[in-house]
């Protein structure tokens, strides 16, 4: 049998089901706050100064001071893996605004809510990898600050649960026309032998795994552009691929019913998913 989690809670370790929040808390009331989701592997976090650096940018953009040093977050990041069961587990960490009196304005001096668990996690099965996944499409009717990481994800979720009743992994959004990202993922597309993704600003999450993806193909010479992509491009695309910390990169073949391309994994994929697992192994074996 499973022993019970062990989360962190305002400063102690302990079990899940003892870990309990104030129901005046600003991230139950509000939604009023933000967080991130690290991937472990073999105990060794990964990108996690990226990781701290979009958390410190969504606590700016919320006007709440960081309750913790880089190098906190980091030591309690590796206890916490060390308490949890599975070798290769996903960090999820939250701060809020707090416990107060439900006002829409912040209050005077708001003692946030920090919150830590690591879950085991599954990095993408090889079916998943070898055969690529579905996606559904949606019109992006989410608030125009996708760029902070915010707790307040009802947008996402109900996004999310579109794919899901489609039995699809993901919903890949458009905004006026133009691909933004997918429900909890970004995304990037093919055409011939360039690989095209949306600039960063507002309207999508600044992905680590992203980065990760466009550091990689830069380093191995693909050619890329970073620049707005009209939906018609996107259904056009020879391959379309989702990034996200816990998938990874994985190949989208079906959109809406119809096959991305050849509708298999495309070979930049391959190359692709072949370098994001070289530098993994890499970058692990330095830890
Ligand atoms: N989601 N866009 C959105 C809306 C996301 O929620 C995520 C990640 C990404 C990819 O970001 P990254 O590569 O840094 O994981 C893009 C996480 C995994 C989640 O909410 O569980």
């Amino acid at each position: 049998m499973a022993t019970t989690p062990t989360v962190y809670l305002n400063g102690r370790f302990l079990p899940l089901d003892e870990a309990r929040i104030p129901v005046l808390d600003r991230g139950f009331i509000f939604g009023d706050g933000v967080y991130e989701v690290i991937p472990s592997y073999s105990g060794h976090p990964f990108r996690m100064a990226q990781h701290l650096a979009r958390l410190q940018r969504s606590l700016d953009a919320i006007q709440l001071p960081n309750p913790m040093t880089t190098a906190l977050w980091g030591r309690l990041a590796k206890k916490l893996i060390g308490l949890n069961e599975g070798r290769d587990q996903a960090v999820y960490l939250q701060v809020t605004r707090g416990a107060a009196k439900r006002d829409h304005a912040f209050p005077a001096d708001p003692t946030p809510t920090v919150f830590m668990m690591s879950n085991t996690m599954s990095t993408p099965a090889r079916e998943l990898v070898t055969n690529g996944c579905a996606c559904v499409s949606a019109t992006d009717n989410r608030w125009l600050r996708c760029d902070i990481k915010a707790t307040s994800l009802l947008g996402n979720v109900l996004m999310r649960q579109r794919s899901a009743e489609a039995d699809c992994l993901e919903t890949i959004m458009f905004r006026d026309g133009f691909l933004s990202e997918a429900s909890s993922s970004n995304v990037l597309v093919v055409h011939g032998r360039t690989v095209s993704a949306p600039p960063n600003n507002h309207l999508v999450l600044p992905g680590t795994t992203n980065d990760v993806v466009i550091e990689l193909l830069r380093k191995a010479r693909i050619p890329l552009t970073l620049r707005e992509l009209h939906e018609d491009e996107v259904r056009a695309a020879d391959e379309i691929w989702l990034t996200s910390a816990t998938k990874e990169v994985l190949a989208v073949t079906r959109l809406d019913g119809v096959p991305v391309g050849s509708g298999k994994p495309g070979p930049l994929f391959k190359r692709v998913y072949r370098l994001y697992q070289n530098f993994k192994r890499t970058v692990m074996r330095r830890n």
